[in-house]
Parts: C-alpha cells; sequence; structure tokens
C-alpha cells in the first residue's frame, strides 16, 4: 500500500471498547504521557485546545467513582430507564444484528436469563428481571470493572468554548472527540483497553458526586469519565456482556454527489 501506514490501518481497524476487566499493574508514567500527548496533537478549532484532563490513581477516589458507578447503573435499569432511553440500539439474535449491522448484540448472559431477555422492555420484563437482581447483578459488575482499573480519565472541557447553543460549543465537541480517538488508539497501541464510564452522567446527583471528588472548578464542564489499564491475555466476560462489532455496509451510510447515489465502495 503506497503512502498509506498499514500500522494506521490496522491500529483503526483493532481499536476496540473494553467490556472486560484490566490487570491491576498500574499505568506506566511514560504510557500516561503517551495517551496525553495523543490528545493534545489533536485538531481544535483556532488550536484553542478546550480539552482538560484530570488522570486518577488514587484508589480511594478510584473506589468512591467505582461504587457511584455501580449505583447509578443499578438504578437506571431497576427504574427501567436504561432501556427506555437505549432500547433502539440493541439487537438480540444473530440474525437481527447480521440484518442492521449496528447496535450491540446481548450475546452472553446466564442461562435462566436468556428467555426473558428479549421481554425486557416491558413492564413484566423488568418485573422478571428485578426478581431475579439482574440490576444489582449489572451494577456490581460495574462496580468491579471500575474499581478494578488503575486509571481512571475525567475529560473536561473550557466553559469559555464550550457555550453549548454557541457555534464554540458545537466545535468544541468535535475537538474533544478527536483528542478521545487519538486516545483510544494510543491505548490499544500501548497494550491497553479503555471504557467509557457512562452510567453516572447518567444520574445528576451521582454526576455531581463525582464533580466534588474531582474538585471540577466552575470554568470547566466534566464532560466524560473512562477507565483503562493493560489488557490481561485472556478476558473473562462479564456476566452479562455484548458484542458491537459489525459496521453497516458502505452503501448504507457513503453517498456519492447527492444523498440519492448511494456508494457502493466496492
Ligand atoms: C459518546 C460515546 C459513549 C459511549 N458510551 C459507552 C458506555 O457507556 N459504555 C461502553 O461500554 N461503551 C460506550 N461507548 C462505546 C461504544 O459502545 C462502542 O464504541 C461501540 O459499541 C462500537 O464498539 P467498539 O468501540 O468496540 O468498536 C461509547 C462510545 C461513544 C463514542
Amino acid at each position: 500500500m503506497m503512502g498509506v501506514s498499514m500500522e494506521l490501518h490496522d491500529a483503526i481497524l483493532r481499536r476496540r471498547t473494553t467490556n472486560g476487566p484490566f490487570l491491576p499493574d498500574s499505568v506506566r508514567p511514560e504510557h500516561q504521557r503517551r495517551i496525553i500527548e495523543a490528545a493534545s496533537r489533536a485538531p481544535s478549532h483556532f488550536n484553542s485546545q478546550p480539552w482538560r484532563f484530570v488522570l486518577i490513581d488514587d484508589p480511594d477516589r478510584i473506589g468512591r467513582i467505582a461504587s457511584l458507578a455501580g449505583q447509578s447503573m443499578t438504578r437506571l435499569i431497576e427504574d427501567g430507564l436504561f432501556f427506555e432511553r437505549y432500547k433502539r440500539y440493541f439487537r438480540f439474535s444473530r440474525a437481527e444484528m447480521d440484518e442492521r449491522r449496528d447496535g450491540i448484540f446481548i450475546d452472553h448472559l446466564p442461562a435462566p436469563l436468556r428467555p426473558f431477555i428479549q421481554k425486557v422492555f416491558s413492564e413484566t420484563g423488568l418485573k422478571v428481571m428485578r426478581t431475579l437482581g439482574v440490576p444489582e447483578r449489572l451494577g456490581k459488575d460495574n462496580q468491579e470493572l471500575v474499581a478494578g482499573s488503575p486509571l481512571l480519565l475525567a475529560v473536561m472541557l473550557d466553559r469559555e468554548e464550550y457555550v453549548p447553543d454557541k457555534l464554540s460549543g458545537f466545535y468544541s465537541l468535535f475537538g474533544m472527540g478527536a483528542a478521545m480517538e487519538n486516545i483510544w488508539l494510543t491505548v490499544g497501541d500501548l497494550g491497553m483497553g479503555i471504557q467509557f464510564v457512562s452510567t453516572p452522567m447518567e444520574v445528576p446527583s451521582c454526576w455531581q458526586e463525582i464533580q466534588n471528588l474531582l474538585e471540577v472548578p466552575p470554568d470547566l464542564a466534566l464532560m466524560a469519565i473512562y477507565r483503562l489499564g493493560y489488557l490481561p491475555p485472556e478476558t473473562r466476560r462479564p456476566t452479562i456482556d455484548w458484542t458491537s462489532n459489525e459496521r453497516k455496509p458502505y452503501d448504507r451510510f457513503v453517498f456519492r454527489n447527492t444523498c440519492r447515489q448511494p456508494e457502493p465502495l466496492a
């Protein structure tokens, strides 16, 4: 491939979300620097570099955040909010996934739950889930995954740029996304994994507690928390797990000249 780095291409194809546990080893300081350097090289509007990061390796703070991640997961599942918000992304069979080629496929769950999983979006399904202790199980899994991570990364935006109804607010989200993709690719290159820890931000009181724990000042907006660590050679899958490795065929998302002309890109 002339002029194209196979290493970059491979790194892009290999990039994944880590659903499972990390090794307990702390992340080497030079690797933390590589991650931050990669983020800092991302494009941003007028080179404004609106991103800010907190590297969290203090076990007490990680433990507190883990417990908030667990609690928020349990609450969101128990209330039915999680499934209500996200049902359109769930695929329940290989055939459905093969047809859609997007979303996430719950392909790993304990045998007693399997007959109920398709009914999870109904009130009856939720009742069954509650009786079987699914909200607690998922919360505990989430808590353990976060607690067992040697490094958490909080991502913030400078509120001078991140003004949601201004153009700079829109632009700063692009910059942050580019910075995070640089981190994501670098992490893979270092034998590490990364996962977005989103449940605490969906429960406002949990999110506020994390802001207090991190002492986020009023001029910064806390945007996201990730967990990071080195990947074990073999991964044990969480009790309930999914895969999301499918991608849409090109002609469903690329067009030539006008939006009426799907591009097959054979
Ligand atoms: C804005 C955003 C939020 C996400 N939130 C979560 C999350 O809360 N938990 C999680 O495990 N993955 C999360 N992901 C990762 C996606 O689920 C994942 O990228 C997608 O399913 C494709 O899988 P892959 O990253 O392994 O290729 C998030 C990704 C983005 C960009």
